[in-house]
């Protein structure tokens, strides 16, 4: 099934059906347990943008393209200067008559889809201020790992109604996970991307809870999600924010009131002493750094199923 994949971009994880994310997660799983991916990447290069910073996604990404033998050319705004120096589409055209693939962190979700409208080869989405799909199959991976199914995994995503957060709810949708969303007042997800979540998978909508209401949305999770509370580019909020988002931290008062086997997740990097605090990231609870290790496994199996030869 993962063969579905081969050729295609990878823009939100609303592009996945159930079973190529369940292909997908098989596939990395098979990786992590020592299987060879082979090198489909060989003599073939890989353009990546990134016009916000990143430790785990161009680190994962470039080690994963160098193992199945491909060449990654990393690329900054400093470069590219989006939208600036060249159209995006521009942009595009060139990136396409010289590599085989893009993998793009541009803050526009705009801009993104419209590189991938100029490129004929693919692109996947290293994170927009609207979507972060690759962390979130990492994110799935992880899930998997602690109780052996996505589906039904009871989840709770705390703090901002974010790109993860909105990945996460189109997650909901094709996995069939039940998703509680707790936010400050006036920090919810789009409606727009809940609609969207009904549209793709009409009734999952009733998946996703959403409450300012932190108890509530604790009360019989199974993991506990956090992310910063001031994301890439809204640095000027940051003290408004830190104000609004003070109830929500994720500590270990918190971590009482939720159900005693619970696990804690957060994509990283953490703002340590505001959305979480030392004892919960580096406590027994946490999965965090396992969560982080596989991004490369699930990127790894994400390139491996787009490049991989057609056997046709
Ligand atoms: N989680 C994540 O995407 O981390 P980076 O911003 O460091 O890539
Ligand atoms: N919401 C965060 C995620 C970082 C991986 C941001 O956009 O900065």
């Amino acid at each position: 099934m993962v063969g579905a994949l081969r050729g295609r971009d990878f823009l939100a994880v609303a592009d996945l059906t159930g079973a190529d994310l369940d292909a997908l997660l098989d596939l990395a799983a098979d990786l992590k347990r020592g299987r060879d991916p082979g090198l489909p990447l060989a003599r073939r290069s890989v353009a990546m943008v990134f016009l916000r910073p990143s430790n785990r996604t161009r680190v994962s990404f470039e080690a994963a393209i160098h193992r199945l033998g491909g060449h990654p050319i990393a690329l900054f705004d400093r470069e590219i200067e989006l939208g600036r120096r060249e159209s995006v589409s521009d942009v595009g055209r060139i990136l396409d008559r010289y590599a085989d693939g893009l993998v793009a962190r541009i803050p526009s979700a705009r801009d993104l889809v419209g590189l991938a409208a100029s490129m004929e080869h693919p692109v996947i989405n290293a994170m927009t201020d609207s979507g972060h799909p690759c962390q979130i199959l990492a994110d799935c991976l992880t899930v998997r790992e602690v109780r052996g199914d996505l589906a039904g995994a009871r989840v709770t995503f705390v703090g901002d109604g974010n790109n993860v957060c909105n990945s996460w709810i189109e997650a909901a949708a094709v996995a069939g996970i039940e998703l509680r969303v707790v936010t400050p007042a006036g920090y919810e997800p789009s409606e727009r991307e809940l609609s969207r979540m009904e549209e793709l998978s009409p009734g999952s909508r009733r998946r996703v809870l959403v409450t300012n209401d932190l108890d509530l949305g604790l009360a019989d999770t199974e993991v506990i999600y956090t992310d910063v509370w001031t994301s890439m580019g809204q640095e000027d909020q940051h003290e408004d924010r830190r104000q609004d988002f003070g109830p929500y931290q994720i500590n270990e008062g918190v971590l009482g009131r939720a159900p005693s086997g619970v696990r804690v997740m957060h994509c990283l990097p953490a703002h340590r002493g505001e959305e979480i605090t030392d004892a919960v990231i580096d406590g027994p609870q946490s999965v965090v750094f396992d969560q982080a290790e596989n991004r490369y496994w699930v990127q790894l199996a994400l390139l491996a199923a787009i490049f991989s030869p057609d056997q046709t």
